[in-house]
């Protein structure tokens, strides 16, 4: 068979067309890989802290912004009051947060979703309708009273 038998251009141009579908579909999965691991990587130390600092003390493990709203009255729309790594750099890979969410009476938390961590919600005082919604489309939304845990999954589209 001579190298230019018109079939050998034809079987190479095959042989590309499949290279070009094996690279098509690693690369597709690696973006799957990426989806599926979607989160905050360990940390390689106990803690993390600023380059700039040479060492901590407890203060650094101790967040006092809440404080003011021990006792405060409550605010006339909702409210959410961060205690995430922004406010509070101990965070910092640890893979959690806390937040103060306040909910006037007909208010609310809108629909949105956290897609590297799931929600714990520990609701302290009245009853909420909280709700979020799998990838099936089912709703899940109770109505929850004074001292109700309530999970959202991780990356799924929720409300209260
Ligand atoms: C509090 O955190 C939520 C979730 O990350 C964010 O959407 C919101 O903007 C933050 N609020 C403030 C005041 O930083």
């Amino acid at each position: 068979m001579s190298l230019t038998h018109p079939n050998h251009n034809s079987d190479n141009m095959e042989s590309k067309t499949s290279s070009c579908i094996v690279l098509l579909s690693l690369a597709i999965s690696l973006v799957l890989f990426q989806m599926a691991s979607a989160g905050d990587p360990d940390i390689l130390t106990d803690f993390v802290f600023p380059l700039d600092v040479l060492s901590v003390d407890a203060s650094y493990f101790t967040f006092s912004g809440l404080r003011g709203l021990i006792g405060a009255p409550p605010p006339e729309k909702f409210k959410g009051t961060n205690s995430s790594v922004t406010e509070f750099p101990a965070l910092n890979g640890q893979s959690i947060s806390y937040a103060i969410l306040q909910y006037p009476a007909g208010s609310v938390n809108a629909v949105h979703s956290h897609p590297c961590s799931s929600e714990l919600l520990f609701l302290v005082s009245g009853t909420l309708e909280v709700g979020f919604i799998d990838t099936t489309n089912k709703i899940f939304n109770p109505t929850l009273q004074t001292g109700d845990i309530f999970e959202f999954p991780k990356g799924l589209v929720h409300y209260q």
